[in-house]
C-alpha cells in the first residue's frame, strides 16, 4: 500500500456513478443539475452567493456590498450584521427543531451526552455571560485548549455569541506550543479542561496551561476557565483560575447575541507554513458562516433527519467547519466522540456507527488505512447498514484505501466524498456533489460551485490534461481566510506572489501539486512546499528542524517527510552534532522527547539519522531533494553536481 502517485492514479479509470435512489432524493441531482449550478456560479459570482447568503442565513442587516476585492485582501457581505451563533442556535429555538439533537457526544470512556437546540442555547447563553463576568469583550481573543467534550463546542459559540474571537489550540500540542500560540494571539483568556481521555490515558491539559503560563510567559492572559473531566488533580491559582461548572450555575441563561460585522474576525487558526512559526490564519464571520453551511449542505447531502459524524478533533479546522458551524448552522445532529480507535477498542467507530445510526461518516485516509490493515472481521460484525455517505479528508487516498472504504464500509452504496480543502481556505473547494458528480478513486473530482480551480505551471499559465502542476484558484470566495494574524505582508507573500497575477488578476496558490485530467477531474498530489502531512495532520518541517536546534546537541537538523504505509508520512530528521556530543541511542531517545515537548507528540520523529554533514549546494541551502529520496530509501534523483562535497551522500546513505 502507498501513497498516489502521478503513474499510479493515471492508470485509476474506474467510474462510480451515484446510486439512482440517492440522486433521485439528493439536492444537486445530475452532471447538468451541477453544470447549470456552476456555469450560473462563474458567470455572475457575486450574485450566486448574494443570493444564497439571503436565503440561508439570518441576517441582522443586509450588507451594503456583496464584495470588495482589493487584491489580495477580500471583504464579502460589507456592511451586513449576522451573528454565527445566533444561525447555529437561536433560529432553530422557533421551529420544530428546537427539540432535535444538535449534539450527540460521546466520551472515550462510554458516558454520553445529548443536548438538543434548546438546551445548547442555553448553555451557551450561560458560557457567554461567565466570559463576560471575566472581563471578556467584544474583540477581545479567547484561547481554547480542550479535549473533544461538548464544552469545546459550546465555548467556541459562546465566543462567537459575544464577539471574541477564539483560537482553538489542538489539545496534543506542547505548552511550549501552546504558549507560542497564545502569545502571538494575545489572548486574554484560556478555556480548558483538568484534563482528557485519550487512547485509555488521560492527558494533563490544565497542566499544560499552567506550564504555558508560568513565569509570566503569557502576559496578556489574565484568567482561566477550567472544564471538569477527569477530575485529576489540578492546581487553581487563587484569582486566575475559575472552575467552568461554577461560573456556569451562576450565570443567567439569558444573553442575546451581540450584532457583528460580516467582516469582524470569528477565530484565528493556527497552522504550519514554511518558515518555523506557525501562522494564525484569520476566518471572518459572514463569508465563513455561509460558505461552511453551504458546502455542508450540498457536499453531503445534508437532510433533517441525518445523523452526521465527523471524527476530526475540534483543535483543526476539519472540527470548526465541519464539527461545529456547517452542521450546526444547518441545524443538523451532529455527532463528536472523544475516543480514537485503539489496540484495546479497534471497533469503536463502527459501534458509534451502529448505536447511533450514522448515515454520514466523514474521516481521513489515515484512519481507513489503519482499519483496512485490522482487517475486514470487525466492521462486518457490526450493523453499518445506516450509512448513506462517506467522506474523506486532509491527504490524497490511495484508490486501494478508497475502494477499502466503498466495499467494506459502504457496501458499495455510499458515494465517497473526497474533499479537497485547507485551513485556509475556511471549507470544501473540490468535491463532488454525492448525487451528482461521478466519483474516481483518489480524485476529489471537480470544484464546488463558484470555486473557480485550476492546475497551472509557475509562470500561471494552465497546463494540459493530466500535466502536472500547481493547484491555484481564480477568484475570491466567501470561506477564504483574510490574513495572517498580524501580518498582511505574509498572507501575500505566502498565497498571492508564488504565481504572478493573470492579466491582472490575482491568483491564490495553495501549496499543493494536482493534475487535471481529460474530464476535468482534479487529482491533488500532495504539497509542493516544505509541509508535511503526518496522519494527516499539517506539519512544516522548518517548525521541527527549529525545535530540533534548541537542543544543546544539536548543531544542523533537516527534517523530511518520509512515505510511510498507514500515516501517509513520517518525520524523519538528519542530525548533525555539536564537537561536544557524540551519537548515541540514548541522544536518539532525548532528541524525541525534546520535539514532543516543544511541538507537541504528533511532531515526534519516526526516525533520527545522525550526520557527519548535510547535502548542501556551493551556496550553502541544504539539498532537500535529496534527503527525501535517502529516507525512502530510493534512488536520488537529480543532479547532484551542484554539491559542496560530494562524499556526503555515500556517508549519509552508509549512515
Ligand atoms: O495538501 C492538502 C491536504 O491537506 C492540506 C491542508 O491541510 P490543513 O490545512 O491541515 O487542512 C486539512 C483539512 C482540510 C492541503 O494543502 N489535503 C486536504 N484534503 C485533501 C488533501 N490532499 C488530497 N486530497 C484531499 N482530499
Amino acid at each position: 500500500m502507498s501513497q498516489p502517485t502521478i503513474e499510479s492514479v493515471l492508470q485509476e479509470k474506474r467510474l462510480f456513478y451515484p446510486p439512482q435512489t440517492l440522486a433521485q432524493k439528493a439536492q444537486v441531482k445530475s452532471m447538468a443539475d451541477y453544470q447549470a449550478l456552476y456555469d450560473k456560479a462563474t458567470a455572475d459570482p457575486q450574485a450566486f452567493w448574494a443570493e444564497l447568503a439571503e436565503q440561508e442565513l439570518h441576517w441582522f442587516k443586509k450588507w451594503d456590498q456583496v464584495l470588495d476585492w482589493q487584491p489580495p485582501f477580500a471583504k464579502w457581505f460589507v456592511g451586513g450584521k449576522l451573528n454565527i451563533s445566533y444561525n447555529c442556535l437561536d433560529r432553530h429555538l422557533t421551529t420544530w427543531r428546537r427539540h432535535k439533537a444538535a449534539l450527540i457526544w460521546e466520551g472515550e470512556p462510554g458516558d454520553s451526552r445529548t443536548l438538543t437546540y434548546a438546551q445548547l442555547h442555553r448553555e451557551v447563553c450561560q458560557v457567554a455571560n461567565a466570559l463576560k463576568s471575566l472581563g471578556i469583550k467584544k474583540g477581545d481573543r479567547v484561547g481554547l485548549y480542550m479535549p473533544m467534550v461538548p464544552e469545546a463546542a459550546i465555548a467556541m459559540l459562546a465566543c462567537a455569541r459575544i464577539g471574541a474571537p477564539h483560537t482553538v489550540v489542538f489539545g496534543g500540542f506542547s505548552a511550549e506550543a501552546l504558549k507560542d500560540r497564545l502569545n502571538d494571539a494575545e489572548a486574554k483568556l484560556v478555556i480548558t479542561a483538568d484534563g482528557g481521555f485519550r487512547k485509555d490515558k488521560t492527558i494533563a491539559l490544565k497542566a499544560a496551561v499552567d506550564a504555558a503560563l508560568e513565569d509570566n510567559g503569557v502576559p496578556s492572559v489574565k484568567n482561566v476557565l477550567v472544564v471538569q473531566r477527569t477530575k485529576q488533580d489540578v492546581s487553581m491559582e487563587a484569582g486566575r483560575d475559575h472552575w467552568w461548572h461554577e461560573l456556569q450555575a451562576e450565570a443567567s441563561a439569558d444573553c442575546p447575541a451581540e450584532e457583528m460585522d460580516a467582516e469582524d474576525v470569528l477565530f484565528i487558526l493556527y497552522t504550519s507554513g514554511t518558515t518555523g512559526k506557525p501562522k494564525g490564519v484569520v476566518h471572518t464571520i459572514g463569508g465563513y458562516n455561509l460558505y461552511t453551511h453551504m458546502t455542508l449542505k450540498w457536499a453531503f447531502d445534508l437532510k433533517d433527519t441525518d445523523i452526521y459524524w465527523c471524527t476530526a478533533d475540534v483543535g483543526w479546522i476539519t472540527g470548526h467547519s465541519y464539527i461545529v458551524y456547517g452542521p450546526l448552522s444547518n441545524g443538523a445532529t451532529s455527532l463528536m466522540y472523544e475516543g480514537v480507535p485503539r489496540p484495546s477498542n479497534p471497533g469503536c467507530f463502527w459501534d458509534m456507527v451502529e448505536k447511533y445510526g450514522v448515515n454520514i461518516f466523514y474521516t481521513a485516509p489515515t484512519a481507513i488505512r489503519t482499519f483496512l490493515k485490522m482487517g475486514d472481521e470487525i466492521p462486518k460484525a457490526r450493523d453499518l447498514s445506516s450509512l448513506r455517505l462517506l467522506g474523506t479528508v486532509g491527504e490524497p487516498i490511495n484508490p486501494e484505501a478508497w475502494m477499502w472504504y466503498h466495499h467494506v464500509i459502504g457496501g458499495g452504496e455510499c458515494p465517497i466524498v473526497d474533499t479537497w480543502w485547507q485551513t485556509e481556505t475556511g471549507g470544501f473547494m473540490i468535491t463532488p456533489l454525492p448525487g451528482a458528480i461521478p466519483t474516481k478513486p483518489g480524485s476529489a473530482t471537480k470544484p464546488f460551485p463558484g470555486i473557480l480551480a485550476d492546475v497551472v505551471d509557475i509562470d500561471g499559465n494552465p497546463v494540459g490534461a493530466n500535466e502536472g502542476g500547481y493547484l491555484v484558484i481564480k477568484h475570491p470566495w466567501p470561506g477564504m481566510m483574510r490574513t495572517v494574524y498580524g501580518d498582511d505582508d505574509r498572507f501575500r507573500r505566502t498565497y498571492w506572489e508564488h504565481i504572478p497575477p493573470q492579466n491582472g488578476q490575482y491568483v491564490y496558490f495553495a501549496g499543493d501539486g494536482a493534475r487535471k485530467d481529460e474530464d476535468g477531474y482534479f487529482w491533488v498530489m500532495g504539497r509542493v512546499d516544505d509541509v508535511i502531512s503526518v496522519s494527516g495532520h499539517r506539519l512544516g518541517t522548518m517548525e521541527i528542524e527549529s525545535a530540533l536546534v534548541s537542543h544543546p546537541a544539536v548543531a544542523e537538523a533537516a527534517v523530511v517527510g518520509r512515505k510511510d504505509e498507514i500515516k501517509g508520512e513520517d518525520v524523519f530528521a538528519f542530525v548533525t552534532l555539536e564537537d561536544t556530543h557524540s551519537p548515541s541511542d540514548e541522544l536518539k531517545q532525548a532528541l524525541k522527547q525534546h520535539v514532543v515537548a516543544e511541538i507537541g507528540a504528533i511532531a515526534r520523529p519516526g526516525e533520527i539519522r545522525f550526520a557527519e554533514a548535510l547535502p548542501k549546494t556551493r551556496s550553502g541551502k541544504i539539498i532537500r531533494r535529496f534527503l527525501r529520496n535517502l529516507a525512502s530509501g530510493e534512488d536520488l534523483v537529480g543532479d547532484a553536481s551542484t554539491m559542496e562535497d560530494q562524499s556526503v551522500l555515500d556517508k549519509l546513505r552508509e549512515g
